[in-house]
């Protein structure tokens, strides 16, 4: 579905901020994971990817006033870009923070040298293909019975050709295109440093 600007739009939202995902975001970030996904992942397990050095993951949180939102993580191996999550409370979602998210991960990979992104999703995850599509991913593979709580299959999409001036002229149109003001992106602006699991 395209949206055009529409500022008196239902599902304009108040600007949205995109910080790097801290221990404090954690009991927010567990709560929205245990809404959206049948397998969400352990506090040890997020505490384990933010404690990895800042050039081995992207984890960042968005917050609407002071609630966190959404969150997306990314793991770098080689040069490419393995996207992990994206998750945006229910309450909140179809309003554009899902793709504020994967705009704000992906330039902040780019900005690493990423050359492709990849990720699993779940074949019948209708809504997150058509994001991940909007991104350039397109499927490549299909991984029987991936997910073992169920056996649903995993679509394995993937994004190529992304350090060029036509994917970052993409990522501006997609910008372009939201519904209410584009993320207020601290993320990228962040020291090095502040990327781990820092307080
Ligand atoms: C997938 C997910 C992250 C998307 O997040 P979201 O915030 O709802 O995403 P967006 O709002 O950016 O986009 C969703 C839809 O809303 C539409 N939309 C976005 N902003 C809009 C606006 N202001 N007005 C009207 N529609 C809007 C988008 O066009 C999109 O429509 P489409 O699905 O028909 O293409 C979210 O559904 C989710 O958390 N799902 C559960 C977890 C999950 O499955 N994650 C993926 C794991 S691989």
């Amino acid at each position: 579905m395209s949206v055009s600007p529409d500022p008196s739009s239902p599902f304009a939202v108040a600007p949205v901020r995109i910080v790097p995902m801290r221990k404090r975001h954690l009991r927010s970030v567990l709560r929205i994971d245990q809404q959206v996904y049948p397998r969400p992942w352990s506090l040890g397990l997020y505490q384990g990817e933010l404690a990895q050095a800042e050039d081995r993951r992207i984890y960042i949180v968005a917050r609407a006033g002071r609630e966190v939102v959404g969150h997306a993580g990314l793991v770098l191996v080689a040069g490419e870009g393995h996207v992990t999550t994206v998750a945006v409370d229910p309450a909140a979602q179809g309003r554009g923070i899902g793709t504020r998210l994967m705009l704000v991960l992906v330039r902040a990979a780019l900005d690493r040298g990423v050359g492709a992104f990849t990720l699993e999703v779940r074949a019948s995850n209708d809504t997150a293909q058509r994001l991940y599509e909007r991104f350039g991913f397109t499927t490549a593979g299909v991984r029987a019975g991936y997910y073992a709580e169920d056996g649903e299959d995993a679509r394995i999409m993937w994004a190529h050709q992304v350090d060029t001036p036509a994917y970052r002229e993409r990522l501006d149109d997609i910008e372009s295109s939201l519904v209410g003001p584009p993320p207020i992106d601290e993320v990228r602006n962040a020291r090095p440093a502040m990327l781990g699991g820092g307080r």
